[in-house]
């Protein structure tokens, strides 16, 4: 926070008159006055969106979907990239990013879930704009929903824009070394031994296969999806976005929400978004992700 950063007196002047001083002393006492309303409001709307991740709260939205997210978190019109994850068009997209693929502990000992929320980094240089880091821990969950020993923990640093009443507008996050994280998570040393990936393919096929149903059949049988998978790259977390198995192990958890949407991701042909997109136009295409100038990120100071 830095309440007198707009003032910047003229490095030469020597000798400041009394009344410079005095409105200087004045503005920077305003601005400090005035600050902490909107720096307060940004940094707790962003504490509230990450402690949504924290089990069971994300249980509560993974079985009930948007109607449980709060009001006033996000835009109806919230957009934003998620390196290396992807893009996401609207609140629904948005929320079921945020919320839908928070983990959930599942099998015994399970696998952990996001168990504290802790912003370690904030800014907010203007109303419109901050930034964060937090460090989403991951412990084990016990059989009352205790939490249990730690586990790892997933990084996430981000820029926000918010419209006029608070909400989160567009966003732009990273996610480091995710690859790293996989591994911890679901209890193995390396995720990418053969029988690893073999056991990623069967959970994805066996997944979509109780989401994707009816018209939103994507392939003729669970061995049929296994055929097709083991013959695509397997890829890497640190690239999730692309033809490729992981990709479809992160959509395949979406499908619960809006199966017509997300069984095609999971499908051959990856539906739009477990394509292989070109590096210079998916991680640069701002103007058409953010609109305007492709760059909200900027106070307007
Ligand atoms: C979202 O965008 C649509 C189309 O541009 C617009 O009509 C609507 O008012 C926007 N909603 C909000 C909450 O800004
Ligand atoms: C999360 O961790 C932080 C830092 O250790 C701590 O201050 C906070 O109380 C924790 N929150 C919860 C809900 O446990
Ligand atoms: C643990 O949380 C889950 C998800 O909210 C819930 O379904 C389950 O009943 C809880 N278990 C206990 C023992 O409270
Ligand atoms: C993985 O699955 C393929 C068939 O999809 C099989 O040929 C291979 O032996 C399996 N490898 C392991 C380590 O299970
Ligand atoms: C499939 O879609 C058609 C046309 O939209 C609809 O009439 C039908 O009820 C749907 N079937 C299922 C099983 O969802």
């Amino acid at each position: 926070m830095s309440g007198s950063s707009i003032i910047s007196p003229p490095i030469s002047q020597t000798s400041m008159s009394p009344l410079w001083c005095v409105t200087v002393l004045a503005l920077a006492m305003l601005s400090v006055a005035l600050e902490p309303d909107w720096y307060k409001r940004n940094k707790e709307t962003i504490q509230k969106i990450y402690d949504l991740t924290v089990f069971p709260k994300n249980a509560v939205i993974i079985s009930e979907g948007a109607s449980a997210v709060p009001e006033g978190l996000f835009n109806a019109n919230t957009t934003g990239r998620i390196t290396p994850v992807g893009e996401f068009f609207g609140f629904q997209d948005s929320i079921e990013y945020f919320f839908g693929l928070a983990p959930l502990p599942r099998g015994f000992p399970p696998n952990g879930a996001i168990t504290n929320a802790t912003l370690v980094q904030f800014t907010s240089g203007c109303a419109e704009v901050a930034a964060s880091t937090v460090y989403l821990t991951v412990s084990t969950i016990n059989r009352d929903n205790s939490t249990g020993p730690y586990i790892t923990t997933l990084k996430q640093t981000a820029f926000w824009r918010f419209d006029n009443t608070g909400a989160v507008l567009k966003y732009e996050a990273w996610i480091p070394s995710l690859d790293r994280f996989v591994g911890p998570l679901n209890g193995v040393l390396d995720f990418y031994t053969p029988a690893n990936m073999n056991n990623t393919i069967l959970g994805v096929c066996a997944q979509q296969a109780q989401t994707c149903v009816g018209n939103n059949t994507v392939y003729n049988s669970v061995p049929d999806c296994v055929q097709a998978l083991a013959a695509k790259p397997f890829g890497r977390y640190d690239e999730a976005w692309g033809d490729n198995v992981v990709c479809r192990t992160i959509h395949v958890l979406l499908t619960k929400f809006r199966p017509e949407v997300h069984c095609p991701h999971v499908g051959p042909t990856g539906g739009g978004k477990c394509i292989d997109v070109e590096y210079n136009d998916a991680f640069f295409n701002d103007k058409f992700l953010f609109g305007g100038s492709g760059e909200p990120f900027n106070c307007n100071l």
